[in-house]
């Protein structure tokens, strides 16, 4: 019998036409709703594979119920919504898609930026509305980008990519992470700082940092209170991060200038969040790596990762490198 891949969310049939050779498939039919727990929990018992989207929780349950399972392919570089060492633990690889996201993902982070500082979409909404009237001096003045002060918090492929577009902007470009990164300080002129200094310092604090144990709630109202009045928070990493209760807070009490958000605490937000009626607030629906061209090309590098497993084979993109496939009987 062909082995059994179950992709948890409907994509393009051309795009899976490859698997279908030498595996059977079965989709979640649905490309705006994620498949309900109960069927992917029975999906998962019965399946080789699973192809899955970053707001599928593949827990220990999850893991555990496959007793089939050897590969979960994710449909992001972030993997925060599965468990990796109870992956490990099963013998099953975990993947993820970095690399191919990182230009287009730094792209809309670096927009995102734009948008915020500049109202974009504030104004763009303004002249719809048919509210202008006249073209006035201060008419939706926002703040400069050019020549200010970049803080990024997390300083990985995407944050050296943002940092990179900064460069054509002439910013000064400061950066947290966990370790020292030589190769942007030297290419790029990044200042390594404490995360302390980065946020007292910069006009744009960039989140770009994996959600981990460590990363939770990282961004409290004491962060947003040490940043300068007109600073301006983009947050295109995880929304649990953010004390988004705190970023709220501070934005009403103009401890910070405005945010930028493509990720939230729970996605989708509500529509009736407090965060969603402030006018110098910038929200996106988590489309940090969503262009055509991209996502295709994200779905394509999961296949490949899951028929390599499948063929006995290491996959491209591993995420649990201490991956030991386990010999079942
Ligand atoms: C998107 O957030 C990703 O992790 O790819
Ligand atoms: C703006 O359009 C200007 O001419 O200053």
């Amino acid at each position: 019998m062909k082995p059994y891949v179950y992709i948890t969310r409907k994509l393009p049939d051309e795009v899976i036409k490859p698997l279908l050779q030498n595996f059977n498939v079965n989709m979640w039919d649905h490309d705006d709703v994620p498949v309900p727990r109960d069927i992917l929990l029975s999906e998962a018992k019965k399946a080789d594979a699973l192809l899955t989207m970053l707001s599928d929780t593949i827990d220990e349950a999850i893991l555990t119920a496959g007793k089939n399972l050897k590969v979960v392919a994710n449909l992001a570089v972030g993997f925060d919504n599965i468990d990796v060492k109870a992956a490990s633990r099963e013998g099953i690889a975990v993947c993820n898609t970095p690399d191919v996201l990182t230009d287009t993902t730094a792209d809309l982070t670096f927009g995102l930026l734009m948008a915020t500082a500049r109202r974009v979409v504030e104004a763009a909404e303004f002249v719809k509305e048919d509210k202008w009237k006249s073209w006035s001096p201060l008419l939706l003045a926002g703040h400069d980008i050019h020549h200010k002060t970049l803080g990024i918090v997390g300083m990985g492929k995407i944050g050296e990519t943002v940092a990179k577009r900064a460069t054509g902007f002439e910013m000064d470009i400061l950066y947290h992470n966990r370790t020292r990164k030589p190769a942007a300080e030297q290419q790029l002129g990044a200042v390594y700082m404490s995360f302390e200094e980065l946020v007292e310092k910069a006009d744009y604090i960039v989140c770009l940092t994996p959600l981990t144990p460590e990363t939770k709630n990282m961004f409290t109202r004491e962060v947003f209170q040490k940043m300068k009045q007109s600073a301006i928070f983009i947050n295109a990493s995880r929304g649990p991060v953010v004390d988004e209760q705190a970023l709220y807070e501070a934005l009403v009490a103009g401890e910070i200038a405005g945010a930028g958000l493509d990720v939230f605490d729970k996605e989708p937000i509500d529509a009736s969040h407090p965060l969603l009626k402030l006018s110098n607030v910038v929200a996106l629906p988590h489309i940090g790596s969503a262009s055509v061209e991209t996502r295709t090309t994200m779905m394509g590098l999961c296949i490949d990762n899951i028929a390599a497993v499948l063929k006995g084979t290491e996959p491209k993109t591993l995420v649990n490198k201490d991956w030991m496939p386990l010999v079942r009987a």
